[in-house]
């Protein structure tokens, strides 16, 4: 079917050196397509499962409990997963669903989706040379980075409030402070656990060379969650993270993200004003570091 988007160049984030891929016209006007499961070849299938066995093997020790826990839900590796099979079993889990897109969908878009308990997951995958780096999130990391922590209860409504929280920002001209908590949390979060740090953001999860170094690599600054400090933070987005911070459980996280974030934008906009944003890597005077096992 072809959507209003028909001929309209997608939206890009940050700064790349070609256009984004993906076939916009094939989107309804919510960014969703269905997923084509017939079109995917045998190399892609073969992509998927080394990438996720690859991945798989690297967990213990480095991804939280709760990730590694639900990551065989997504099903066997053996072909791209449907779906329409995930989103039936994380319905019954945690109410939310995974719709395809055709790659980066704008913010407002994508918070509309997220604040319906939709996740929506790029539905091509990367081609063979790109194999340990691709630019865009493809399948592989949208689906095996993100999609396991939708079946934990508290983290798939942290999502969900992430998505409501996006269209009061997009109003309040706040997205690119929000936009660090996702950075920061979703996908490059560490957890403070009994058995030491782990990973539960899906850039490191679906990464084969960050995982160990956010979890163990003694170069990275590993800083305890601090709302409107994250938001004064800056991030990379073209090589591993040079600082992390740590949630010492998803609870926190979610209770830490409820209130009003109004008052708290204009807080850290005046802070920002005042002593300028952080750069990655940068520790403040007085912060408390992780040390690494
Ligand atoms: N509490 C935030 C607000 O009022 C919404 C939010 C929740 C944002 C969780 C991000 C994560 O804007
Ligand atoms: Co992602």
């Amino acid at each position: 079917m072809k959507g209003v988007n028909a001929g309209v160049a997608p939206v890009t984030y940050g700064t790349g050196s070609r256009p984004p891929r993906g076939d916009y016209s094939r989107a309804r006007s919510d960014y969703t397509c269905a997923q084509d499961h017939a079109q995917y070849s045998q190399a892609d299938h073969a992509t998927y499962r080394r990438l996720y066995e690859r991945q798989l093997q690297q967990l213990p020790g480095l991804a939280c409990d709760e990730f590694i826990d639900a990551v065989q839900r997504l099903g066997a590796p053996e072909q791209i997963p449907r779906f329409d099979d995930i989103s039936e079993k994380l319905m019954k889990a945690t109410g939310w669903q995974i719709v395809g897109v055709p790659g980066l969908i704008p913010e407002e878009a994508f918070f509309a989706l997220l604040a319906e308990r939709r996740f929506p997951v790029t539905d091509w995958i990367r081609k063979p040379e790109e194999f340990d780096y691709v630019v865009e999130p493809d399948i592989f990391h949208d689906l095996f980075g993100h999609v396991p922590l939708l079946f934990n209860p508290v983290f798939a409504d942290y999502m969900q409030a992430y998505g409501v929280g996006g269209l009061k920002a997009s109003r309040l001209d706040a997205c690119e402070l929000l936009a660090r908590l996702y950075w920061y949390t979703v996908e490059f979060g560490l957890i403070q656990t009994p058995h030491g740090l782990r990973a539960y953001g899906a850039g490191i999860l679906s990464s084969a060379g960050e995982l160990r170094h956010s979890v163990k690599s003694p170069e990275p600054e590993r800083i305890g969650f601090d709302l409107q400090r994250l938001m004064r933070s800056r991030y990379r987005i073209d090589t591993f993270q040079a600082s992390y911070f740590v949630i010492d459980s998803f609870q926190q996280l979610f209770e830490a993200t409820a209130p009003d974030f109004t008052p708290v934008y204009r807080s850290v906009r005046e802070r920002i004003a005042r002593d300028g944003e952080i750069n990655a890597g940068e520790v403040l005077p007085g912060e408390r570091v992780y040390a690494v096992a």
